[in-house]
C-alpha cells in the first residue's frame, strides 16, 4: 500500500494532445405535449450548447489543471469546428495545430435532453454526425508533422483515438519519439493498437478496450484472474511501460515491468454518480500529466482515479480542477495489490 499522494505543480508541463475533437452539442427543450402526427412527444427548444468531446476533452483536463497545452487534430470547416476550436482558444489551449478541413464534417454528438420544471433533464435522444469520408491523408500527415517539429517543446504526448482517423502509423512513431526522448506517450486507445507496439509510456483502455483487444468476454474481466491474464498478453503483445485499465465503477488496475500481478484502486468519490461522460478521457489525461512530473505510477493511477471520481459527479464531459483534486485526494483510495473488488452499486 502506498500513501496518499501530494498534488505536484503541473503548470510548468506543456503537453501535446494529438486525436479526434468531438463535438459535444447539447440540445434543452421542454416536453409539451405528445404528437398527433406520430407517438411521439413534442418538445418546446429552449437553448443549446456546445461542449468539448474526445480529444477537445482530453485537452480540456489538462489546461484545468494547469498544464499548457496544445491540440493537434482536424475538425471540418462547419459551424461546430468553429465553436470548438473559440471554446478551446477561451481556456487558453494553443489551437494552431487544429486543421480545419473543407468538406469534412467535425464529428457531433447531440444529446436532446428534456426536462419538466423543476426536474432534472434525461436525456432522450442522441443524433451523432460523423464525417462521411475518412480524413485526408495529406492534413493529417501535415498535422503529425507539426507534432513532430514541435516534440523539444513538449514533456509528455496524448493520444486521444476515438476512431474518426487521425491515428496512423506516424502517429506510433510519433510517440516512439516521445518515448525514446524519455518524454512521456500515452495511448487512450480506440483500435489500432498493435501499430504502437513499443512505442508507449502506457496505453489507458476501458474494460471493454482490453476485452477486444485480447479476444477476451468483458463479462470475464471483473474476474480478477482474468483481468491480470488479460493485462499480461496485452503487455506482452504492445510492450507499453505502464498498462492503465479503466474500470468504470470498480476503479482501475495498472500493469507494469515490476507489478505484472498488478496494483489497483477503488473507485473514487461517494458514489452519487451524474455522469460518467468523459471519465476515460479525464482519466487518461491526469495520468499522462502525473507521469511527466515524474509521479510514481501508482500514484499517478491513484491521481487519474481521484480526478475521474470528481467528473463523474458532474453532468457532461467536465474537468477537474487542482483545488478539487486536492480535496478529493483528501479522501482518495489509495493504490493496493490487485485483488477482488466489490461492484459498486
Ligand atoms: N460509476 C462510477 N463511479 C465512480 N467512478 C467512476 C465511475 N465510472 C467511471 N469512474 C471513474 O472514471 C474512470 C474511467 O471510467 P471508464 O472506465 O468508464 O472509462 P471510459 O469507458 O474510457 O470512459 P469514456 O466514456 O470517457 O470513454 C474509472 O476508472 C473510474 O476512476
Ligand atoms: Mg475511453
Amino acid at each position: 500500500m502506498t500513501p496518499a499522494p501530494r498534488l505536484p505543480d503541473f503548470t510548468k508541463l506543456s503537453v501535446a494532445v494529438l486525436g479526434d475533437p468531438i463535438a459535444d452539442h447539447w440540445l434543452f427543450a421542454q416536453p409539451t405535449r405528445l404528437s398527433r402526427e406520430a407517438p411521439v412527444m413534442v418538445l418546446r427548444h429552449e437553448r443549446e450548447e456546445l461542449g468539448a468531446g474526445g480529444a477537445a476533452n482530453v485537452a480540456r483536463n489538462l489546461r484545468a489543471l494547469g498544464a499548457q497545452v496544445s491540440v493537434f487534430g482536424l475538425v471540418g470547416r462547419d459551424a461546430h469546428g468553429r465553436e470548438l476550436s473559440i471554446l478551446l482558444e477561451k481556456e487558453g489551449i494553443d489551437v494552431a495545430g487544429l486543421a480545419t478541413v473543407p468538406g469534412w464534417t467535425t464529428p457531433t454528438k447531440t444529446r436532446v435532453l428534456a426536462a419538466e420544471a423543476r426536474r432534472s433533464p434525461h436525456q432522450v435522444l442522441r443524433i451523432d454526425r460523423e464525417p462521411r469520408e475518412a480524413a485526408p491523408v495529406a492534413e493529417r500527415d501535415r498535422v503529425h508533422a507539426a507534432v513532430r517539429e514541435a516534440l523539444e517543446d513538449f514533456d509528455a504526448l496524448v493520444i486521444s483515438d476515438y476512431g474518426y482517423g487521425i491515428v496512423s502509423p506516424e502517429t506510433a512513431l510519433l510517440a516512439e519519439a516521445f518515448r525514446r526522448a524519455n518524454r512521456v506517450a500515452v495511448l487512450d486507445p480506440r483500435a489500432n493498437v498493435e501499430l504502437f507496439r513499443g512505442a508507449l509510456t502506457a496505453l489507458t483502455p476501458n474494460i471493454g478496450e482490453l476485452a477486444r483487444f485480447t479476444h477476451v468476454d468483458v463479462s470475464k474481466l471483473d474476474d480478477v484472474t482474468e483481468l491480470r491474464k488479460a493485462a499480461r498478453s496485452l503487455v506482452e503483445r504492445l510492450e507499453p511501460q505502464w498498462l492503465l485499465v479503466t474500470r468504470g465503477n470498480l476503479g482501475m488496475a495498472l500493469f507494469g515491468p515490476g507489478d505484472a500481478d498488478g496494483i489497483a484502486v477503488e473507485a473514487s468519490g461517494d458514489g452519487e454518480v451524474t455522469d460518467v461522460t468523459g471519465a476515460g478521457d479525464t482519466a487518461a489525461a491526469v495520468f499522462a500529466l502525473a507521469l511527466a512530473a515524474r509521479c510514481d505510477p501508482a500514484q499517478a493511477m491513484v491521481l487519474a482515479n481521484a480526478a475521474a471520481g470528481v467528473v463523474v459527479m458532474e453532468n457532461g464531459a467536465a474537468v477537474c480542477s487542482p483545488n478539487e483534486l486536492a480535496s478529493a485526494l483528501a479522501e482518495a483510495p489509495v493504490a493496493v495489490r490487485l485483488a477482488r473488488t466489490e461492484r459498486r452499486a
